[in-house]
């Protein structure tokens, strides 16, 4: 075995991994573009994105020349009572992008270093919301089940207790509420009885929930599973009824991987926080922000109560809004727009319909679906890891199914022939499992 390689099963522990088993591990000793090159000589063709973070590929000149460029001057300051242009710009940026008919949606971006962090961060602003408004009561989340908003504690509470890898955890974590999952299908006709489940917890326990959080239109690790816009805009009004804050976390969604720049954009249901990560810095660097409207700023600013927080949102990680990444990021949103990001998704659209429905058809199969920039095949049992991974190696591509789910997210920059790489490999596969 190589000696790196060795070096790794020995001394490192990696997401999701028993390290008294044999997990398939390759060695990446380079990437450019779509492919990711192996120190074995091996190419792949990538068809993750790096878990959705790598839309312009990798070992882009721009985003190459933005991190030289930034390093040069200042890699990393703390944030507490300094700032710096590549955040000040960022900022601008994000502010203008979430922007309809000349109106901000939100009013501030709080920058944290992860996306679990980021929906700490939102959760912290929800809570501390009603505190100053002196409803302390108000302090429970309420989302829906197959839901997935990151492995940090707050974020664990709020993903699907059952069907998650966190259910180990249930007595541990804060109790949240949970709705039934969105009827799914996004082009589904809508039927008013959709809202039910939500409706009802909402209705019952309103007086105790600071806050709904969601990932609109589609939930990712949750199941990779796509779902009506009508839910949202019933939610927004819901929140709006019954005094509730909403959230949505765009982590997975933000940045053109749906087909719109913003999911609560396509929905046009606009949330009161926003997370956003991964693609932010084209998946360079891990970098996170959370955005919040004006009305949850001033609420938390207005909370000046003795042996409170006085106003002061409570939270400042150390590496919050680090140079390098700011300044990538800032470069990342240029190239969506000189790429023409809605063109390229559209196209990677039309191909993944044209090229995974007739897979459709395989008996192993349950259900193709495709959403923007989003492939998946959902099979009627979990799949084989251990056999799937390396098999997908040897035919040239990186895709790395979970439970039932084979799937893709490719880098926008995928051109077609390589796009029909990923998509004949997951139809030769599927084929040998007969
Ligand atoms: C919707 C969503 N929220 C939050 C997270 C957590 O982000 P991170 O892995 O950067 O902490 C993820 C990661 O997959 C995600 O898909």
């Amino acid at each position: 075995m190589n000696k790196l390689l060795a070096a790794d099963y020995q001394n490192i522990w990696h997401p999701y991994t028993n390290t008294a088993t044999d997990n398939p591990l390759f060695l990446v000793d380079s990437a450019c573009g779509v492919e990711l090159h192996l120190a074995d000589g091996t190419s792949l063709i990538d068809g993750m994105s790096s878990w959705w973070a790598v839309i312009h590929g990798y070992n882009h000149p721009s985003l190459n020349q933005a991190a030289k460029a930034q390093i040069d001057k200042v890699s990393h300051v703390m944030f507490g009572s300094l700032t710096h242009e590549p955040a000040i710009k960022l900022a601008e940026q994000l502010l203008s992008l979430t922007s309809s008919h000349a109106k901000q949606d939100f009013a501030r971006v709080f920058f944290s270093d992860s996306g679990s962090v980021s929906v700490e961060v939102a959760i912290k602003m929800a809570i501390q919301y009603w505190f100053a408004q002196d409803r302390p009561k108000k302090h429970q989340l309420l989302t829906v089940r197959h839901g997935y908003h990151g492995d940090t504690f707050a974020a664990m509470s709020v993903t699907d207790p059952e069907n998650s890898m966190h259910s180990m955890f249930q007595g541990i974590l804060a109790e949240q509420l949970f709705a039934e999952i969105p009827v799914y299908g996004d082009d589904i006709a809508w039927r008013p009885e959709y809202m039910d489940s939500i409706k009802a917890q909402i209705e019952q326990h309103h007086q105790s929930i600071a806050a709904i959080i969601i990932e609109p239109l589609v939930q990712g690790a949750g199941g990779m599973k796509f779902y009506h816009a009508e839910y949202l805009r019933q939610l927004r009004q819901l929140c709006n009824q019954y005094e509730l804050l909403l959230i949505f976390d765009e982590i997975a969604t933000g940045f053109g991987r749906t087909g719109s720049l913003f999911a609560y954009q396509a929905a046009q249901a606009t949330p009161d926080i926003l997370c956003l990560g991964k693609a932010l810095t084209g998946g360079y660097m891990t970098l996170a922000a959370t955005l919040a409207n004006q009305k949850v700023v001033a609420g938390i600013h207005a909370d000046s109560q003795e042996g409170k927080a006085g106003g002061v949102l409570m939270h400042g990680p150390t590496f919050m809004a680090n140079p390098l990444a700011c300044a990538v990021a800032n470069a990342s949103l240029e190239l969506l727009q000189v790429n023409n990001w809605q063109r390229q998704v559209a196209a990677i659209e039309e191909q993944l319909k044209q090229q995974l429905t007739p897979i459709q058809a395989h008996k192993q199969v349950h259900e193709v679906r495709v959403k923007g920039a989003i492939g998946v095949v959902e099979m009627k049992q979990p799949v084989d890891f251990n056999w799937i991974v390396p098999k997908f190696v040897e035919l040239g591509v990186w895709i790395r199914p979970f439970g039932k789910l084979i799937y893709i997210m490719p880098p926008y920059i995928i051109k077609p022939e390589q796009l029909t790489k990923l998509t004949q490999a997951i139809a030769q596969v599927i084929s040998e499992m007969d």
